[in-house]
């Protein structure tokens, strides 16, 4: 197979973690026989430092010409005082609003050599497999009218069916490919937008008899992730839940530095990037953890490309190097070894 890639390291560590990343997929690639074309290009900081634009037409056509994007991670105190549209998060928004990624997923996956991190106790989170569909591009975060006076401000919240009825079925069809259950998150018992979604949930529910489906109260579901987190496969829902349910469900295996992330919209092409920020403060040390920026590869060659073994191994690599006891610092436990990124990426290329 013979893929284009751009790659966006973007600021902070984002470099140092795409570095590994990148490492470990031309490694896949010579493996199992796939051709990876790699084009560089900048975002967020790293962008406004070269352009003055933290999302340049360049970097932006580069991505169109692409079967998938790479990115690192954006962001940092030395931007903290622009206007808004030269701040490196910009950049982030602008690109998921550009290629229309509607479905951010988040999956959350126990490793158990690192469960001694969880705030949770260990019978509660060991065997946690659980995607989070967050849908990205609609909700209160976008809809119009939106004013803010000294007095009163309003924000809108707004669904069309179009956009949950997407959202809905890609939900179903991860589903579909995990375990076949699918919890659905609204506020149908107060807000009509969550009225709507759930009645497009139960009329695609007839095209997935194969899927077993129920509907939970957003409040309910923040309870009941933390006490019963197991009870989850896929978890679909709105921009606005899917932001704090993600956050709240990311502390459950207990690193920030292990998390991938999709973010798609239905057909193959994807932007794949670690959950986590740019880490100022340890940029340039060599110390950052890699682990989340090497399952977003993962998840690339699994969503946009139909690798599934590569993917899959990829994930055994990973997993194997934690239980052989080798943690960058953010994880060290007593007893535990610690490497730098690059010691610790040469591990996983061993493994596999
Ligand atoms: P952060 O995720 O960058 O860092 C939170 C904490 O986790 C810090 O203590 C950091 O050192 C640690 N950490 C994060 N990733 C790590 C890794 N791979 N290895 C080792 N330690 C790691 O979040 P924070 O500090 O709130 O934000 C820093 C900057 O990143 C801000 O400018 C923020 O806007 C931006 N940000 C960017 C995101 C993105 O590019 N998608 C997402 C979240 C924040
Ligand atoms: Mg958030």
């Amino acid at each position: 197979m013979e893929k284009k890639i751009t790659v966006l390291p973007g600021d902070g560590i984002g470099p140092e973690v795409i570095a590994s990343a990148v490492r470990v997929l031309q490694v896949i690639g010579k493996r199992f026989n796939h051709t990876f074309h790699l084009g560089y290009a900048a975002i967020g900081g790293a962008a406004i430092d070269q352009y003055n634009n933290p999302l340049p037409n360049e970097t932006i056509h580069m991505c169109e010409e692409s079967d998938a994007v790479l990115l690192g991670a954006v962001g940092g105190p030395k931007w903290d005082n622009n206007p808004t549209h030269l701040r490196p998060e910009k950049g982030l928004l602008q690109i998921r609003k550009h290629f229309d990624l509607f479905a951010n997923l988040r999956p959350v996956k126990a490793f158990p050599s690192l469960l001694a991190s969880s705030p949770l106790k260990r019978e509660v989170a060991e065997n946690v497999d659980l995607m989070i569909v967050r849908e990205l591009t609609g909700g209160i975060y976008f809809g119009e009218p939106r004013k803010k006076t000294a007095d009163a401000a309003v924000d809108t919240c707004v669904y069309s069916r179009e956009e949950i009825e997407r959202i809905v079925d890609n939900a179903f069809e991860l589903a579909r490919l995990r375990r076949g259950k699918l919890c659905s998150v609204d506020k149908a018992n107060v807000l009509d937008t969550s009225r709507l979604w759930r009645e497009i949930v139960e009329e695609k529910k007839k095209s997935y008899p194969d899927v077993q489906v129920e509907h939970n109260l957003v409040d309910s579901v923040a309870m009941k992730l933390i006490t019963n987190p197991c009870h989850y496969d896929v978890v679909v829902t709105e921009n606005m839940f899917g932001d704090i349910l993600s956050d709240e469900a990311s502390v459950i295996t207990g690193s920030l530095g292990v998390l991938p992330s999709a973010s798609i919209r239905g057909d193959n092409f994807g932007l794949y990037e670690p959950v986590h920020g740019s880490a100022p403060e340890i940029a340039g040390q060599g110390i950052a953890n890699p682990a989340a920026t090497i399952l977003s590869v993962a998840m690339m060659l699994q969503y946009s490309f139909g690798l599934k073994e590569e993917a899959a191994e990829i994930e055994r690599a990973v997993s194997a190097v934690f239980d052989d006891g080798y943690f960058t610092a953010d994880l060290a436990q007593d007893g535990t070894r610690v490497l730098s990124t690059d010691e610790w990426t040469d591990k996983v290329i061993n493994e596999i």
